[in-house]
């Protein structure tokens, strides 16, 4: 492997470098390459299109897809110098550091490993693996060989959640009693613009919304509560096919529903602390709060995206007990500190890359640890446990 962090000698550190990492100044980028070329390397709101901003911290050297034409047309798009039809001749031929992982669900976990083996460090899209099995091996690969792993999805960087969590931690809304979780979305290739490529794996064994959208409420709850214990769930298939809505190239395209689709799960983080969650292909629209935290003292509400002009106008809102003697209420929004989130407008999917980026050159903790995949992850496979074996789960992870 070649360190991006030892890629300068003491000469050029004296010289201006980093003194803790002996990287000079004009070294200390990271050297990635992509792979997976579609929808979320690709979109406005994914990978290669925000990297740009990011120039001076990272370089993006190559990208690999299996299917070759269309990575071809990406790294031309792109600028981007070196082009491969598969991850195995990325890593022997290109000179880089990391990579990112940005192929379907399924494929995470041996690619995932083959990029650890290789000396790379990996970010990866979300779940980290779909077996705790696979997991711990990529964890513990990590270990072995020094290298640094970044896990979508990226939340609990983005400010409403870093202060959410500051305030509940701080005991602003006093001891929670339980969360509500809104972790779905109406379905890939459910919208009327279409689908850019082939949804149809999303809807298969293997996928399907738990690892793909349930996975981010998951995070978001127990980023902000802290490791769950015990998991209780109920899912389902809703109906047995799906048909791709829009105008896309696959509009019309009959998908079989392999997976469970509906997914509504409970989580108990021990003394009576609760959270319900949805990860399900089945919410089409909505108006309710991402996450609601309901405390003895008061109630955290954070918004996203889809909602942020919410009445209150803001990706919190608070209501306090004893705001003034003898009233509770709603805090307004105008006495918070701003908490809009320019890094994450402006980086989109690129801030997972980003973080890699702050971890290995500036030494920052890094927020989006394997270790909180992993246990996101076992709660995802309780998830379908409990539901087919009609029992509460235990976990046994932690991070
Ligand atoms: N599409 C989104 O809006 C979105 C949003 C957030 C996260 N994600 C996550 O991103 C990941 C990819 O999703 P997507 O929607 O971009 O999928 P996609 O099907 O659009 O693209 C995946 C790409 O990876 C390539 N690929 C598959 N196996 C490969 C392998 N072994 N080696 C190299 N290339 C391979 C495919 O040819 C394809 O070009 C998933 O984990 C998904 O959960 C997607």
């Amino acid at each position: 492997m070649t360190d991006v962090l030892d890629s300068a000698g003491p000469a050029e550190a004296e010289a201006g470098g980093d003194p803790r990492t002996g990287a000079s100044r004009s070294t200390r980028r990271v050297r990635i390459g992509v792979l997976g070329t579609g929808g979320i390397a690709t979109i406005p709101e994914g990978v290669l299109p925000n990297l740009h901003h990011i120039a001076d911290k990272v370089e993006l050297v190559a990208v690999a897809d299996l299917d070759l034409e269309r990575a071809t047309r990406v790294a031309r798009q792109y600028d981007v110098p070196e082009c491969y039809g598969s991850l195995e001749e990325m890593l022997e031929t290109a000179d880089i550091d990391a990579v990112v992982n940005l192929t379907p669900i399924p494929a995470h976990a041996r690619t995932a490993m083959q990029i650890l083996q290789a000396g790379k460090h990996l970010v990866v899209e979300k779940p980290i693996a779909t077996t705790l099995k696979d997991a711990d091996a990529i964890i513990e690969t990590a270990r072995a060989k020094g290298l640094t792993i970044i896990c979508a999805p990226p939340d609990m960087l983005f400010r409403s959640y870093i202060e959410a969590r500051r305030l509940i931690a701080a005991g602003t809304i006093g001891k929670v009693a339980f969360a509500r979780v809104r972790s779905s979305h109406g379905g890939p290739g459910g919208d009327p613009q279409g689908w850019p490529l082939d949804p149809s794996w999303f809807y298969q064994a293997g996928s399907g919304p738990l690892f793909d959208m349930g996975v981010y409420g998951i995070h978001e709850i127990t980023g902000l509560l802290g490791p769950a214990k015990r998991v209780s769930a109920f899912t389902g298939i809703t109906e047995p096919t799906r048909t791709v809505r829009g105008e896309g190239p696959f509009a019309g395209k009959v998908i079989d529903v392999t997976a469970d689709d509906n997914c509504l799960f409970m989580l108990d983080f021990g003394g009576a602390t609760f959270a319900v969650i949805d990860g399900t292909f089945n919410v089409l629209a909505t108006r309710s709060p991402k996450v609601e935290v309901f405390g003895r003292r008061g109630v955290l509400n954070v918004y996203g995206p889809d909602n942020l002009d919410h009445p209150g106008g803001d990706a919190l809102d608070l209501f306090r007990t004893d705001i003034a003697p003898g009233l509770d209420g709603w805090v307004s929004p105008e006495s918070w500190p701003q908490i809009e989130d320019e890094r994450r407008a402006l980086l989109e999917r690129a801030i997972l890359v980003d973080h890699l980026a702050d971890v290995l050159l500036h030494g920052e903790a890094n927020v989006l640890t394997a270790e909180h995949a992993r246990h996101a992850l076992e709660i995802m496979i309780a998830v379908t446990t409990s539901s087919r074996e009609g029992r509460v789960v235990e976990l046994a992870t932690t991070f």
